[in-house]
């Protein structure tokens, strides 16, 4: 395939623009933070808030000397900054200053050889997308080790810098100076990282048997699994963390998988900082006294005299990419003789004698097979791309959403054409554009239908000015149903676990599929699900496969066994709707798909009115009133409450034994201040807290009596400040609030306040 022009790079490699865009995501994000924790409301939806972070992460990773200490991108299952010691560095650590084009480059080279005034050679290095560090030895031992920070203070590492295999506390060989910086870069292997994930996951697993054996409800288990062992999302972040943990606070499996996690971690040295006499006199030698030390030197380094042959390398290790064992994001191109280095100097940020050429994030092309407009559980009508699988940014793509229809004509893909593909700050698959040159006339445009294209109804804007067109027949469009009941199934909802995509479709749209809405879900029998069939889809194409001996379609049984009696599956899903029936009311808000009401809204309701019927019975502004509620939400369940079949779906759920109210409630606002050791108190979080997700530090409040208010006022007991706390906890210490850390806050919700000193 022909090379073509794609769009524009992801991220502008202009500075300041990047530096524009990071500030107003931080801006977003944090917001975004304050709201969540500290007020009864999220201002935007997960995946959005996903997005901003990849985003912000993608800018990051091609400007580095944007991503600050404190930036959220960082604090994922890091430890806070602030407990690591700081390290003044003897010699600043400096950043390098980006090119994106060979032409820049050869433009780079043309400076330096002007200014050197001799000719020059080069020394060409991948890039390790990693954690600079540094080493501090005098007289051959080592006394500290450093990250970054702010390039002249860093963190303190020493203590898991040197379970590192790669750092010797003790140099090889004599003669050393008195005082040395080796400065490197730490990084997790690709196949490191796999096996540190599949670790992660058996942590998981470990910590939810322990609980079953203890009798602890899985569910439970599983939230807490999942929040103390995350997947890592890259391998960078997760040598971040694993190098600024603090193991000294961990023990059990969290000091297990802790010391798992630096055991993963390798180090590549690629400088020197502070070093009282220089024995060598060009970069490459030092790489060959660091090696004679013991020190870990990378083996894809080369010298190079031609500019032309530094363009060849840089291509060469682009293509080969796959190949390295490290990530790469980049190739560094420097200046080989030392003395240069002095002569040519620094700015203030960089040195004049080394460059980072940049790789654009991996692109590929594929052919846009179709484009098909799904309907959602809401109605909203989305086109997405359907393309041949292929591999990119470590996964193989099939699909890609297209938004709605002016994205699609924005983007100019016509269905047949080549695409270009690539991950959106390496996560979300992204269609670019077409290659147009590839185009042979067969190709056709998208048209939006008008009519949704599941059960007919005619696609509308809801409101004036809507780019989105929903499908307005909530109660029997075969999408729209298939996806309420699935998410009946979902974790946030009544999280029943074979109630899944595939459960939904089959009960909703198999052959004999016994649900036109959710109302009868649980009422199910087995005499019900025997009968069900359904057709077997291409997972790449979504095509109905067929037969090749019969020619007629795939078809599975998933509720009945050859003899005709009801398979395991059947039994299980029965045992699963039986066990959701009597799960917490708030669980029950969230599945019934009411716009707004999420676990955070649905717990508020629950907590205060104790029961649907006493939510029937309120007044919008006596729902709107709910600390957690507001307006909007409460507009939105007394929309849905007067639509009669929503109401049917109520009664049929109480008819078939789904606990509709709390038990023990002791009536409307009642149990607001329920007893328990916060019982009376007001606190505000802000900013964000290792051991608590968004919803499980306000529960953690409320389930313990206490309020959990989203301003500070004289009125708040506490303000709880995690991470990038903002604004509050300045006004919290204005009005003289007590103001606690997560240690704190933990006491406290497990002592309650402390009681008052005697007087006199
Ligand atoms: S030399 C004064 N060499 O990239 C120059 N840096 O984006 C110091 N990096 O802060 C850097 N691989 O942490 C150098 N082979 C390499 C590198 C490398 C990765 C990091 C380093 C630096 C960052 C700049």
């Amino acid at each position: 395939m022909e090379p073509v022009p794609v769009e524009p790079e992801p991220v502008g490699h202009d500075l300041d623009e990047a530096r524009t865009e990071a500030r107003g995501l931080l801006e977003k994000i944090e917001r975004a933070r304050e709201t969540y924790y500290g007020q009864d409301r999220s201002v935007v939806d997960d995946a959005t808030y996903d997005a901003w972070m990849h985003r912000l992460e993608a800018i990051e990773r091609r400007h580095p000397e944007l991503q600050g200490q404190d930036s959220p991108t960082l604090n994922v299952g890091a430890a806070a900054s602030t407990e690591l010691a700081p390290i003044t560095h003897a010699e600043r650590m400096l950043s390098l200053d980006n090119v994106f084009s060979a032409e820049e480059l050869r433009a780079w080279s043309t400076k330096v050889t002007d200014a050197a005034g001799r000719s020059v050679q080069w020394l060409t290095e991948a890039k390790i997308d990693g954690l600079a560090l540094s080493l501090r030895y005098e007289q051959g031992r080592l006394v500290s080790a450093a990250t970054r920070g702010d390039g002249r203070v860093g963190e303190d590492v020493t203590s898991n810098a040197v379970r590192l295999a790669g750092v010797p506390q003790q140099l090889e060989g004599e003669g050393h100076p008195s005082l040395v910086e080796v400065r490197g870069e730490v990084f997790i292997a690709v196949e490191a990282f796999r096996r540190l994930n599949a670790l992660q996951a058996e942590m998981r697993d470990r910590v939810v048997a322990e609980a079953a054996a203890r009798g602890i409800a899985t569910e439970r288990a599983e939230t807490s699994a999942a929040r103390r062992f995350p997947a890592f999302a890259n391998p960078r972040n997760a040598a971040a963390g694993g190098l600024r943990q603090l193991l000294s606070k961990k023990d059990g499996l969290e000091l297990e998988a802790g010391l798992a996690r630096i055991e993963s971690l390798s180090l590549y040295v690629h400088g020197i900082g502070a070093w009282d006499t220089s024995p060598v006199k060009a970069q490459s030698e030092v790489y060959d006294l660091l090696a004679s030390w013991g020190l870990p030197v990378s083996p894809h380094s080369r010298v190079l005299v031609d500019v032309e042959d530094v363009v060849a390398r840089i291509r060469d290790l682009g293509t080969g990419r796959a190949d390295i064992e490290h990530e790469i994001d980049g190739v560094v191109v420097k200046v080989d003789e030392l003395a240069l280095h002095g002569e040519l100097g620094e700015t203030s940020r960089a040195p004049r004698w080394a460059i980072a050429y940049k790789y654009p994030p991996e692109e590929v092309h594929t052919r846009l097979v179709d484009i098909v407009v799904s309907v959602g559980r809401t109605g909203r009508a989305t086109p997405f791309a359907v393309m041949e699988p292929v591999h990119v940014a470590g996964s193989v793509v099939r699909q890609a959403t297209l938004h709605n229809k002016d994205v699609v004509r924005e983007k100019g893909v016509l269905i047949g054409d080549t695409v270009v593909l690539r991950k959106a700050g390496d996560v979300i698959p992204e269609v670019l554009g077409p290659v147009a040159e590839l185009r042979d006339g067969s190709e056709r445009e998208f048209v939006m239908p008008t009519e949704c294209p599941e059960c007919g109804t005619v696609l509308r804007a809801m409101k004036e000015g809507d780019i989105d067109l929903r499908c307005a027949n909530a109660r029997t469009c075969p999408a729209q149903v298939r996806g309420r009941v699935e998410h009946v199934g979902s974790r946030g909802a009544l999280d029943i676990e074979v109630l899944g995509e595939v459960t939904a479709a089959a009960l909703t749209q198999g052959d004999g599929a016994p649900l036109s809405t959710e109302a009868g879900l649980f009422a199910l029998s087995l005499d019900e699900l025997v009968p069900i069939s359904v057709m077997v889809r291409d997972a790449d194409t979504g095509e109905v496969k067929v037969d090749p001996d019969s020619g007629q379609p795939v078809v599975r049984t998933p509720f009945r066994v050859k003899s005709g009696d009801p398979s395991k599956q059947a039994h299980l899903l029965l045992g699963e709707l039986e066990k959701a029936k009597t799960k917490d009311l708030w669980r029950v808000l969230v599945s019934l798909s009411i716009r707004h009401v999420g676990p955070v809204a649905a717990r508020a309701l629950a907590q205060h009115f104790g029961s649907i019927r006493a939510i029937e019975d309120a007044g919008e502004e006596e729902l709107a009133v709910v600390d957690g509620v507001g307006p909007t939400i409460a507009r939105s369940v007394k929309e849905w409450l007067a639509v009669d079949w929503h109401e049917q779906i109520l009664r049929q759920w109480e008819r078939a034994g789904v606990r509709l109210h709390v038990p023990d409630h002791p009536g409307p606002g009642a149990a607001d201040s329920a007893d328990g050791p916060l019982s009376g108190l007001t606190l505000v979080v802000t900013g964000s807290l290792e051991g608590f997700t968004r919803d499980s530090v306000k529960e953690a409040i409320i389930t313990r009596g206490g309020k959990a208010s989203g301003s500070v006022s004289k009125k708040t007991d506490y303000v709880v400040v995690g991470e990038n706390a903002g604004s509050k906890a300045d006004k919290a210490e204005q009005l003289g609030v007590t103001i606690l850390d997560e240690a704190g806050f933990v006491q406290l919700l497990q002592d309650g306040p402390p009681s008052p000193e005697p007087e006199g």
